[in-house]
């Protein structure tokens, strides 16, 4: 025989049963009494007395819940009661709907109107907020956090950086990584670490790290990084590493020659490449941020002349400025064409034509390294680096320039010309880096997601891609190694699928 369903409890009214002699004095207040450890008979008595005071007292269901009022339980375990009942009080807590302790409500019913709330009223919200952002675990990968270009720990990132970049003018690379990752989980925080315990729940946060972080915490400095920042070698490091072409390798052999400035190394006749040469240069133009604006306007130029050799062929800014950085170091230009194969050879072209026009201080471009295509598939399938293989040009644009005017070197003479305002000084030219690459389009995903960064959210993507999912990712293609197939993708959106991330918008990927 069929059972008869049993017939559910009917859902207790919102409003508990006024008393009809009451009416409501504090429309503002609406009170939410807590049975948990309270029980249910006092919890009625409270409220009975409650509205014959003149209050409102309503059921956690309630939306219109301002003061929720308990006996004996941490805000903790408040939180989680309101969470089981589903209360929409929850989305409000701290703001808008105040966790409070019986005292208040015992001093407001003596008083005979609501009190104000005194910190010692409070059920401790800010150590619930805590709790609840412990609970919602930060990735160790940076791939999978969100990071804006503004967050709460400025000064922690940047003197977790500055050890980072000592770390890595030694050679250390591990140690230089593992001080990068503590800032890059900082940067992605929506909340604000203000003693060390709040590390408690965050992945890559070494104990030197820790040890850093909490002298900040409570001295407002690192000694450590304060040393670093005022050391001789690290400022020689810092100058030499900026000049274009100087890696920490030559910077650090002429810092043990003694060479401390530019102006030895010119009096040293120091043996430098043809880039090196033109870095130091243009030196002074090349250690000035890049505005956006400057940015666009060589995005621009680039895009007309690209018109010109290759009819219908595009060019998208990638790099800092595509995530919303308003300066960077340079401009990075990714160049393809709708149709596979038509990109061969424009480069050169484009180079060429810009040349001629004398808006080129400096160029160097390297042909795609892959031999074939069997080469390239191969290369992918084994690939455990993060080299790409496109045909790319480093080079130095002379933003500003008249077409045909190539300025000889920088005390000769600053032109005055049409996009001076760009440059922002009248009259002038400017020098700037400018990354330009070549993608066939059917890699143009791959690349701009590549080439988009920041290098530590590129070089999570790639540890997840390994790890995680047994693939191989890069600036060309994603090679699942377990089905051993190359995945397609049309969109960087397709590839965040294929790896079943969720997708980041390129502004929240500055980890
Ligand atoms: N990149 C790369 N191969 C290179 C150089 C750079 O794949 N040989 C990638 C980097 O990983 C980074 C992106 O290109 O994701 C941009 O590099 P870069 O211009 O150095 O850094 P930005 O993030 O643009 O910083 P900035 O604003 O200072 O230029
Ligand atoms: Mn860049
Ligand atoms: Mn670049």
């Amino acid at each position: 025989m069929a059972q008869l369903p049993v017939k559910k409890k009917r859902q207790p009214p919102v409003s508990l049963p006024a008393d009809p002699e009451c009416c409501v004095r504090f429309p503002g207040v609406v009170l939410c009494l807590v049975e948990k450890k309270m029980g249910l008979s006092r919890k009625a008595f409270l409220a009975t007395l409650a509205q014959r005071k003149g209050f409102c007292v309503e059921e956690a269901s309630s939306e219109r819940v301002t003061h929720v009022v308990s006996e004996g339980n941490s805000g903790g375990e408040v939180v989680e009661w309101l969470k089981r009942k589903s209360s929409p009080c929850m989305e409000a807590v701290g703001h808008g709907v105040a966790l409070l302790d019986l005292s208040w409500f015992t001093e407001s019913m003596s008083a005979g109107r609501p009190v104000e709330i005194e910190p010692r009223h409070r059920l401790q919200v800010a150590a619930h907020a805590k709790e609840l952002e412990g609970q919602c675990q930060v990735s160790a990968y940076a791939c999978q956090r969100r990071t804006p270009l503004e967050h709460n720990h400025q000064m922690l990132t940047e003197a977790l950086e500055i050890l980072a970049e000592e770390a890595h003018f030694w050679g250390s690379e591990g140690r230089s990584l593992a001080f990068s990752r503590a800032a890059s989980v900082l940067k992605s925080l929506p909340w604000t670490v203000r003693k060390i315990q709040d590390l408690k729940s965050l992945p890559c946060i070494g104990e030197h790290s820790r040890r850093v972080i909490q002298e900040i915490l409570e001295d407002g400095v690192s000694s450590e990084v304060e040393k670093i920042r005022q050391s001789e070698r690290y400022q020689t490091m810092k100058l030499f590493t900026k000049i274009f072409g100087v890696g920490v390798k030559t910077a650090s052999r002429w810092h043990q020659e003694g060479l401390r400035t530019l102006a030895d190394l010119q009096a040293h006749h120091t043996k430098l490449s043809k880039e090196q040469q033109a870095g130091l240069l243009h030196y002074e133009d090349l250690s000035t941020p890049v505005t956006f604006s400057e940015a666009e306007a060589i995005g621009q130029l680039v895009r007309d002349v690209v018109e010109q050799c290759l009819p219908g062929a595009s060019v998208t800014l990638t790099g800092g400025f595509r995530r919303g950085k308003q300066s960077g170091h340079d401009v990075d230009l990714l160049l393809t064409h709708p149709v596979d194969g038509q990109e061969i050879g424009l480069l050169g072209k484009v180079i060429a034509q810009m040349d001629r026009q004398g808006f080129l201080l400096y160029h160097s471009i390297h042909r795609n390294t892959f031999q074939s295509f069997e080469d390239e598939a191969q290369e992918i399938r084994d690939s455990t680096t993060s080299m790409d293989h496109f045909e790319r040009c480093f080079s130095i644009f002379c933003l500003g320039c008249f077409p045909g005017g190539i300025p000889g070197s920088a005390s000769e003479a600053r032109r005055p010309n049409n996009t001076e305002q760009v440059s922002g000084t009248t009259g002038s030219w400017k020098a700037v880096r400018v990354d330009l690459v070549v993608t066939p389009c059917s890699q143009f995903p791959f690349a701009l997601l590549g080439w988009t960064g920041s290098q530590n959210f590129e070089r999570d993507l790639r540890r997840f891609s390994k790890h995680e999912k047994k693939m191989t990712l890069n600036s060309h293609a994603l090679y699942d190694k377990g089905k051993r197939t190359f995945l397609t993708a049309a969109s960087e959106e397709e590839i965040f699928n294929h790896l079943d991330l969720e997708y980041i918008p390129p502004e929240e990927r500055n980890a």
